[in-house]
């Protein structure tokens, strides 16, 4: 049977749609917001704004790369949440307009357990390996920082997860500290190249169990620049690049040591990464390194998948349209996880 889905994802600051014929992807659109640039950080009100302008264009541009007519769709999924209300809401009711006109399946996706479902995408004339269940999914992203242990499709257990400040966002604040623009994570990544990881240390959190913590990691940096400023003016000028490679490989270290601990604890070999922290070069090096050494299996994801996109909101609807775990229309979105 030939399944044709509509995804669509505005949770944050990109309004993106994608077409899926069962687990084949047709067509991904991103509509990337630059409104939030100036402001050095995304500013809600404005992603909301964006979004309602975007969406309409984003949707026929999606339908039209497919090569589909939108009377072959027979479902169209949406972000639920966690996000921001106001993003939220012009995915969740345009996806309601659109299952109403058409009278067709609504299907509601969290945000989090599609990140994890990337792995699932195939992609017209690929082989591609899937992940085997259960597996552990390490994701990691500006609002969350999480281990998951993914017994199916669609059953998902959140074995770890962050007590304070997400990865990204220790990425974005430390970098927000020297100078650079939001988001501050892709930009560290780059001078790290050129920098010597050893040349400054900062200390790691002592958190229970399978939690993360960056917060403490945060002010101490902070801390540590400002002290170093008061001696050099031009620290940071002159030292960035180490400074980059210091702080993202004790962002690395904090992530690697617990996802170690959760593969050690569960006895599972097969491990992923997913969400916007995963384009991180150190952190893709250190889980190639570790699964090198500890013969596990492990799943990166292809960069267009790291960032929000529909398309793991539709590969997410399939699994669900098998089910037939349909949403009802009065479902509101969710700002905060599950
Ligand atoms: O998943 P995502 O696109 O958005 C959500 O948070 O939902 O993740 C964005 C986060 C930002 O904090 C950004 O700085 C970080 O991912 N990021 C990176 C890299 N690319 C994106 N952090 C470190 N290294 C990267 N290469």
């Amino acid at each position: 049977m030939e399944t044709i889905i509509l995804g669509i994802e505005s949770s944050c600051d990109d309004t993106s749609a994608s077409i899926f014929k069962n687990n084949t992807i047709l067509s991904n659109v991103i509509a990337n917001q630059n409104v939030h640039k100036e402001y050095g950080g995304v500013v809600p009100e404005l992603a909301s704004r964006a979004h309602q302008q975007n969406i309409v264009p984003v949707v026929h541009k999606a339908i039209k790369d497919a090569g589909i007519k939108p009377e072959n769709i027979k479902a169209v999924a949406f972000t639920r949440g966690p996000g921001l209300m106001g993003s939220l809401l012009v995915g969740t009711s345009f996806a309601k307009g659109f299952a109403l006109a058409g009278k067709i399946p609504l299907i509601e996706v969290d945000h989090l357990h599609a990140h994890v479902m990337v792995h699932f995408i195939k992609e017209e004339g690929v082989n591609k390996e899937m992940p085997d269940f259960p597996f552990l999914c390490l994701m990691v992203s500006g609002g969350n920082s999480q281990i998951i242990l993914m017994h199916s499709y669609l059953e998902m257990e959140i074995i770890g997860q962050t007590i304070d400040d997400a990865a990204g966002e220790a990425f974005d604040k430390c970098g927000k500290v020297m100078g650079l623009p939001y988001p501050a994570g892709p930009i560290i990544d780059k001078l790290a190249e050129n920098g010597n990881p050893n040349a400054f240390k900062f200390n790691k959190p002592k958190i229970k169990n399978l939690d993360y913590s960056f917060s403490g990691l945060k002010t101490s940096f902070l801390y540590f620049i400002r002290d170093q400023l008061k001696e050099n003016p031009d620290f940071i000028s002159q030292n960035i690049n180490d400074l980059a490679a210091a702080i993202q490989k004790t962002i690395v270290e904090i992530l690697m040591e617990k996802l170690i601990k959760a593969s050690r604890k569960t006895g599972i070999n097969t491990i992923a990464l997913a969400g916007g922290v995963s384009a991180n070069s150190a952190l893709r090096k250190a889980l190639i390194n570790y699964a090198d050494e500890e013969n596990k299996k492990i799943f990166i994801p292809k960069l267009s998948y790291t960032t929000d996109n529909a398309a793991m909101i539709a590969i997410t609807a399939y699994y669900k349209y098998l089910k037939k775990e349909f949403a009802p229309y009065d479902l509101p979105p969710y700002a905060r996880n599950k």
